[in-house]
């Protein structure tokens, strides 16, 4: 129960990034730095991200991000506790990466590693933050993930439902290259759909009239292709208020079952705190219904801090402290996971 400070990397997506946390028992975590090193300017001109082009870029640049974070954090590696590094789940190529310049740090120094799932990482993300105590719900929407997770403690998680095919921030970026706006499309959508009627045209609710809390958004997209090739063919293009609708039409589908089910997880768990995570998170329709439906439960909603939400090296810095407090330690042998379930 000694203060500790964790060197954290993390690089199993498209953001290389490391951070340097601290903590000491009985106080608030303090985040000395944290770097993002994104990518979305390589990836830009191919629709999403291509793993072959992550996994060099990650490895170009893990040790200069890992420096950054501690020349920020005005710590050298002889005043750092322990490496914690994402070991998956994510692309194979990145996560290698990661977990290899991790673990020449730790060969180097002596150094305790400690290998981190990425989605531990965001699911105690609300413990750094906020200071939060176990039990609670954890919501994840990103444009990988999409989970209901009752979070009982560093090394326990009870999955309660999840998506069955795509992540909502795929289909919000699906959505805006249907119709022909920028990415990452979520922040696109939400201008767009600020001046639509969400009204107008009416977009299945999937798996609404299913028990449960597993999600579904690929339907979602198939009705959005088809609602925008039927003004194709009628009208021969798409005015800017079509485009406006059919961006408020989808994202009330969204926010609409994500709220629903959000209601069912909390009725289940009897949870005191929703917390959510990742990109999707951003979005203020989906927030406030999030919100009114903690609300309603009567249950505290908690959204850490946006660029604590999305892909970071801080969360995983500080999952390795939690985990290293209740005695993880791995060895030469940690091996990348690109699937690890939690
Ligand atoms: O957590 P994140 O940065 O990365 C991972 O996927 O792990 O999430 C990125 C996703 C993208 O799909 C992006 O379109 C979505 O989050 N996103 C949003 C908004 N801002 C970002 N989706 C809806 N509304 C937003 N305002
Ligand atoms: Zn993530």
């Amino acid at each position: 129960t000694r203060m500790l400070t964790f060197l954290g990397l993390e690089s199993s997506c498209d953001d290389t990034a490391a951070a340097v946390v601290r903590h000491a028992p009985g106080h608030a975590p303090e985040i000395l730095s944290s770097v993002v090193m994104g990518q979305e300017s390589l990836h830009a001109d191919f629709g999403g991200v291509v793993p072959e082009i992550a996994a060099r870029a990650h490895a170009e640049r893990i040790d200069l991000a890992a420096e950054a974070a501690l020349a920020q954090a005005g710590v050298d590696l002889t005043g750092i506790d322990g490496v914690a590094v994402t070991a998956g789940p994510g692309l194979i190529g990145g996560v290698l990466a990661g977990v290899m310049c991790a673990k020449g740090i730790a060969a180097a120094t002596g150094l305790p590693l400690v290998g981190v799932n990425h989605l531990a990482g965001h699911a105690l993300t609300p413990r750094l933050t906020d200071g939060l105590e176990f039990p609670y719900l954890m919501l994840l929407v990103s444009g990988g993930h999409c989970q209901f997770l009752s979070v009982e403690g560093p090394d326990s998680f009870r999955r309660l439902g999840g998506t069955i095919d795509d992540a909502p921030g795929e289909a919000f970026d699906k959505t805006a290259k249907l119709l022909a706006l920028p990415q990452p499309g979520g922040p696109a959508v939400e201008a767009e759909a600020a001046g639509g009627d969400p009204a107008r045209f009416a977009f299945p609710r999937p798996l609404l009239d299913r028990p449960g809390c597993d999600l579904s958004f690929s339907g979602l997209k198939t009705a959005l292709l088809r609602a925008r090739d039927a003004l194709l063919a009628a009208q021969g293009g798409i005015t800017v208020q079509d485009r406006r609708d059919l961006c408020a039409g989808f994202q009330a589908a969204v926010a609409d079952v994500l709220a629903e089910k959000t209601r069912r997880a909390l009725a289940l768990t009897g949870a005191g705190v929703l917390a959510v995570a990742g990109g999707v998170a951003a979005n203020r329709v989906l927030r406030a219904r999030l919100m009114a439906v903690a609300e309603g439960a009567g249950a505290r909603f908690v959204a850490p801090p946006l660029r604590l939400c999305t892909d970071n090296a801080a969360m995983i810095a500080w999952a390795g402290i939690e985990r290293f407090r209740l005695g993880h330690r791995d060895g030469m042998d940690l091996a990348a996971r690109p699937r690890w379930p939690l």
